[in-house]
């Protein structure tokens, strides 16, 4: 359902493209001084760090420096995975020295038929790594139910999300697929936070976060990078070609994870909407004080100072999508899920794409937005397809595609 709507008038769904209100985005390239950023160098070194902080303060939260040391275990590779088309590896990374703090599991697919060491897309996945593929080695996740209860998933969900991420045309490709399963770093629900990293980075005494302090979403970030941290370590894995992706709310957190981190070669966003790639001031469909409201959890509580208020916003969408550059982006919306605003994920990333010019790469290239099927754009790239909120074939078709364009290979 499109509509969640509250109360308040101001927070109801636009969905008339007409109902838009007028609005300025504020500019990508000038500093907080007004002075006009002209060349890489100064965005590299000025303009970037600001949005930086901004988007620490005002949106996802501050994370917690890497740590210094990687704890992780393999616990299994097999050779002849998936009919012999992939070694599969399966590695638990570590959070904590403390026996019952969070883990997580890593399953690694790399393509039997290419050379090695191979590149690597890594995804954040919402149903367990199990249901990657139809692969009786992977063994069963355990869920959270949304009232706290950690059980075992049903054997009849392996596989359940395998055409979301298409991993024979990823090897086919010649390239490897890992995922993490995102409950495992944060359970996805107000109150899950206790169960997940955060607490481990609390300062003495404090049982809740504090205004400023990293939400949910940028603890999912913040696990991807620990999943690239075993990556950098593997030496099947061509550690300088690996991308990240994320659907939906992993969607917002896979541009937050490549904002921050630079190995992150290009990022994939699909479908992540409102506090992801679509520009909040078009107040189209979901809104901030929805997104604030029905997940509590995801962002840092600086963020619900702009409930309703998304003109006073210091940022938008482009901003945190300007991030990525001059490494790659692909942003990708369904016609069939208004709720995430297609044309604002557009806009977000072309007025992002300014930014990659002054690195001598080409964007978007237009201001227009494109047909259903008819992929736009260079560094930045984007797509609209026919169908409902989910990652598709014809999703992965053009993820692919664009990979080979980034790696060269
Ligand atoms: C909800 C939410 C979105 C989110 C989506 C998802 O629809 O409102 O912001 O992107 O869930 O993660 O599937």
């Amino acid at each position: 359902t499109l509509c969640w709507c509250a109360s308040a008038q101001k927070t109801e769904a636009i969905t008339d493209e007409a109902k838009v209100p007028a609005y300025t985005l504020p500019a990508v390239l000038a500093l907080k001084s007004g002075q006009p950023v002209t060349d890489a160098k100064s965005w590299t070194t000025k303009r970037r760090p600001e949005i930086l902080a901004i988007y620490e303060a005002e949106v996802y939260g501050k994370s917690p420096a890497r740590p210094p040391k990687l704890n992780y275990e393999v616990k299994s590779v097999e050779k002849q995975a998936l009919g012999g088309k992939a070694t599969r590896k399966i590695v638990t990374i570590f959070f904590s020295d403390k026996p019952d703090a969070p883990k997580m599991d890593l399953l690694l697919y790399l393509p039997a038929a290419a050379a090695k060491p191979a590149p690597v897309i890594l995804g954040l996945s919402f149903g367990g790594i199990h249901t990657v593929a139809n692969d009786p080695g992977v063994p069963l996740a355990e869920q959270w139910t949304r009232d706290n209860r950690k059980q075992p998933s049903a054997e009849k969900s392996r596989g359940g999300e395998a055409s979301r991420w298409q991993v024979e045309k990823i090897l086919a490709a010649g390239y490897g697929l890992a995922t993490v399963y995102y409950e495992q770093i944060e359970p996805d629900f107000a109150g899950g936070m206790k169960y997940g990293i955060r607490p481990l980075f609390f300062k003495p005494g404090q049982t809740e976060p504090e205004p400023g302090d990293w939400g949910a979403v940028a603890a999912w970030a913040w696990g991807a990078s620990r999943a690239m941290d075993y990556l950098e370590k593997d030496k099947d894995v061509d550690a300088r070609r690996v991308g990240l992706i994320g659907h939906s709310r992993l969607g917002k957190a896979a541009i937050w994870a490549g904002a921050q981190d630079a190995r992150f070669t290009f990022i994939i966003s699909n479908e992540s909407g409102e506090g992801g790639a679509a520009i909040s001031r078009r107040d189209y469909g979901e809104r901030t004080t929805a997104l604030n409201t029905r997940f509590p959890h995801w962002f840092d509580g600086n963020y619900k100072k702009y409930n309703d208020r998304e003109n006073e916003m210091p940022f938008d969408s482009h901003m945190a999508l300007a991030l990525m550059a001059p490494r790659g982006l692909y942003v990708a919306s369904a016609e069939g899920d208004q709720w995430s605003d297609p044309k604002g994920e557009f806009l977000g990333a072309a007025n992002a794409s300014p930014v990659w010019e002054l690195f001598g790469k080409k964007g978007i290239g237009t201001m227009t937005m494109p047909d259903l099927h008819e992929p736009v754009g260079d560094s930045v790239r984007y797509h609209i397809r026919a169908g409902k909120h989910d990652v598709t074939e014809y999703d992965w078709e053009q993820y692919l595609k664009f990979a080979k364009a980034q790696w060269g290979r």
